[in-house]
């Protein structure tokens, strides 16, 4: 059952620093804004949808064409992929990355931390719906601060009773002044798996320069990544914690346009750094009772 506005904020709220407010969509969203930062956090998908030091651009990227439609997900910021990772590896007509990003996630507590940040803490439990899509029982939590820095964590519970396989994503949209210009340093040497080309596997030297379309599974690799951004003039850090691998993502032209909730130049100024557990090699096994971190630091710099 979701709760009203009010019910939230009689909960939740933190003064003006952390409240729940309207959504255009109508749906509730938790907007912290502090001296440090604001951002935006739906129930919805557990969505963080903005984070923005104070003194900075946004650094999440966010489509102004986001349907926010119930069994789509929003299009920006960071969406959380669960249990599986693209395609479900054996039925089909699943939905394309799980349904962690298109549930209503429910808020457990939130905090004005002593030293200025804000913290929230979000779970999402197994129910009959998402029993005929994964016929097992889990617990996730998703627990988000945001200061300076923004730290996103995922932690997933089996609490069924046999072993399963998972694989899931921080799906971090970042904002970026001009993706021309962009580099991607972190990810030299590393091999990865090149999805526009059918999977066909390779490495690369050079920082990473985006002139086309781009959709790579990054392997056996825990490196931070840095986004500089020479139109902007700062770099953007995404530190990662309990993932073995990074997909970096950018549509390019035509996949924008084919795109009904992406804007036809969307493509110019996003680019998905995303802390993964990713197929074909990092997935994770978890046997009964047991848990996993899925975490994600990311930092402005000059
Ligand atoms: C990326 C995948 O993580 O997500 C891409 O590697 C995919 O293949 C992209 O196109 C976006 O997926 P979706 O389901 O949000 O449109």
């Amino acid at each position: 059952m979701l709760q009203t506005l009010s019910e939230l904020n009689n909960l939740f709220s933190h003064g003006e620093q952390m409240r729940f407010v309207a959504h255009p969509s109508g749906w509730p969203v938790l907007r912290v804004d502090t001296a440090q930062a604001t951002a935006e956090l739906h129930l919805y998908g557990g969505h963080l949808t903005h984070f923005q030091p104070r003194g900075q651009a946004p650094v999440l990227w966010l489509s102004d064409q986001s349907l926010y439609q119930s069994g789509k997900a929003v299009r920006g910021g960071i969406p959380l992929i669960w249990p599986w990772f693209g395609p479900h590896p054996t039925r089909q007509a699943l939905p394309q990355h799980g349904f962690a990003r298109t549930s209503w996630w429910h808020m457990a507590e939130t905090a004005l931390l002593p030293d200025g940040r804000a913290h929230a803490l979000l779970q999402l439990r197994d129910s009959e719906i998402s029993q005929t899509w994964w016929p097992h029982p889990f617990l996730l939590e998703l627990a988000i601060t945001v200061g300076e820095a923004l730290e996103v964590a995922l932690t997933m519970t089996h609490l069924g009773h046999e072993a399963v396989t998972i694989s899931a994503a921080l799906h971090t949209y970042l904002a970026v002044g001009d993706i021309s210009k962009v580099r991607v340093r972190g990810l030299e040497g590393t091999r990865f798996v090149d999805k526009t080309t059918g999977g066909r596997e390779r490495a690369a030297s050079q920082p990473l320069a985006i002139q086309q379309e781009v959709d790579r599974v990054y392997v056996a690799t825990t490196a931070d990544c840095v986004v500089e951004d020479a139109a902007l003039g700062r770099a953007i850090r995404v530190g990662k914690t309990g993932s073995r691998s990074t997909v970096v993502w950018n549509p390019w032209q035509a996949k924008a346009r084919a795109m009904a909730d992406f804007p036809d130049d969307g493509y110019r100024t996003m680019l998905c750094v995303e802390t993964t557990a990713a197929p074909p090699y990092d997935t994770l096994t978890l046997p009964p009772q047991a848990s996993h971190r899925l975490s994600t630091t990311i930092t402005v710099e000059p």
